[in-house]
C-alpha cells in the first residue's frame, strides 16, 4: 500500500536526484514523489529497457551490458537525459529516479547546466537488497515496481492499474545483483562525497534515508527533510 500523504509545502520548481544502490527503492519511492510533486519520473534504466525491447540501435548496444549488471557509457545517458528534459512535461521539474551513476555524468550534467534541487540518497545495506530483488516483479510498460512478500500486486502477477502481465528482470538473478552491487560500490557512491560537497556552495539540498524501512515511513522520512 502506498502512502496517501503529499509533499504539499513545496511550491517551486524541484529537479529531483534519486541515488542508492540497486534495490534500495529508488523506483518505489520515485512514483510516490512524482505523484506527490506532479512531476515526471525519469528512469534510465526503464529508457534502456524499452530501447532493448524495441529493438533499436540503442537497445542492441546496450543488451549484454545491462543484462550483466555493467554500466552503459557516460556518453549515451547524457544523452538520453538531454533528450528527455527537453519534453514539455519537464518545465516545472522532474525527479531522476538513479539517473547519474558516475562521476562523468555528474560532470557533463553540470556542464550541461542541469542543477539538481534535491539529491536524496536511501541508503540500505547488501543482504536486504538481494531479498528484495529475488522477489521483485516489474510491469515492463510503466516500470511500476512490486515485490511478492513486501509490496504485492492487488492480483497475483499482473499490474494493479492495466492487469497487464509482470515480469522478472534479467538482470534480477543473484549473481548479477551481487555485481550490479559492486559497481554502485566502485561507480556510484563517490557520488555521495560529490553531491554533499555541493551542498555548501549551491542551493542543493542533500538528503539521506534510512531505506531499510517500510515504503511508507521511507517516504515519510523524505517528505520531512525535503
Ligand atoms: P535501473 O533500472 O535504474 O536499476 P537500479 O538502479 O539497479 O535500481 P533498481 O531498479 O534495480 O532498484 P530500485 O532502487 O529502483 O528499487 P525498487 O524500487 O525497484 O538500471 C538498470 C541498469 O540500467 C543498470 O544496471 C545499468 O546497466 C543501466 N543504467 C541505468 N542508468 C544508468 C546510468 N545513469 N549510467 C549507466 N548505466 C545505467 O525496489 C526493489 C524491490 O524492493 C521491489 O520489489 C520493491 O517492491 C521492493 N521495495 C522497495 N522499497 C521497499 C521497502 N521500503 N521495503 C520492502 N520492500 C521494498
Amino acid at each position: 500500500k502506498q502512502s496517501s500523504t503529499c509533499i504539499c509545502s513545496i511550491r517551486n520548481m524541484n529537479k529531483i536526484l534519486l541515488l542508492g544502490p540497486p534495490g534500495a527503492g529508488k523506483g518505489t519511492q520515485a512514483d510516490i514523489i512524482c505523484k506527490s510533486l506532479s512531476i515526471p519520473k525519469i528512469s534510465t534504466g526503464d529508457m534502456l529497457r524499452s530501447a532493448i525491447a524495441s529493438g533499436s540501435e540503442l537497445g542492441k548496444k546496450v543488451t549484454d551490458i545491462m543484462n550483466s549488471g555493467g554500466l552503459v557509457s557516460d556518453q549515451i545517458i547524457i544523452e538520453l537525459i538531454l533528450d528527455r528534459i527537453d519534453q514539455a512535461d519537464c518545465v516545472n521539474g522532474f525527479l531522476f529516479d538513479g539517473g547519474i551513476r558516475t562521476v562523468g555524468q555528474a560532470d557533463l550534467c553540470v556542464e550541461n547546466s542541469i542543477e539538481f534541487t534535491h539529491v536524496i540518497e536511501i541508503k540500505v545495506d547488501d543482504d536486504v537488497i538481494v531479498d528484495r530483488m529475488s522477489g521483485r516483479r516489474v510491469h515492463p510498460g510503466s516500470g511500476r515496481n512490486y515485490h511478492l512478500v513486501y509490496q504485492p500486486p492487488k492480483n497475483e502477477g499482473v499490474d494493479d492499474m492495466t492487469g497487464e502481465p509482470l515480469i522478472q528482470r534479467e538482470d534480477d538473478m543473484p549473481e548479477t545483483v551481487k555485481h550490479r552491487l559492486q559497481v554502485y560500490q566502485d561507480e556510484t557512491k563517490p557520488l555521495v562525497a560529490y553531491y554533499q560537497s555541493l551542498e555548501s556552495k549551491s542551493s542543493l539540498k542533500y538528503i539521506a534515508v534510512d531505506g531499510s524501512q517500510s515504503v511508507e515511513k521511507v517516504f515519510e522520512d523524505i517528505e520531512q527533510n525535503f
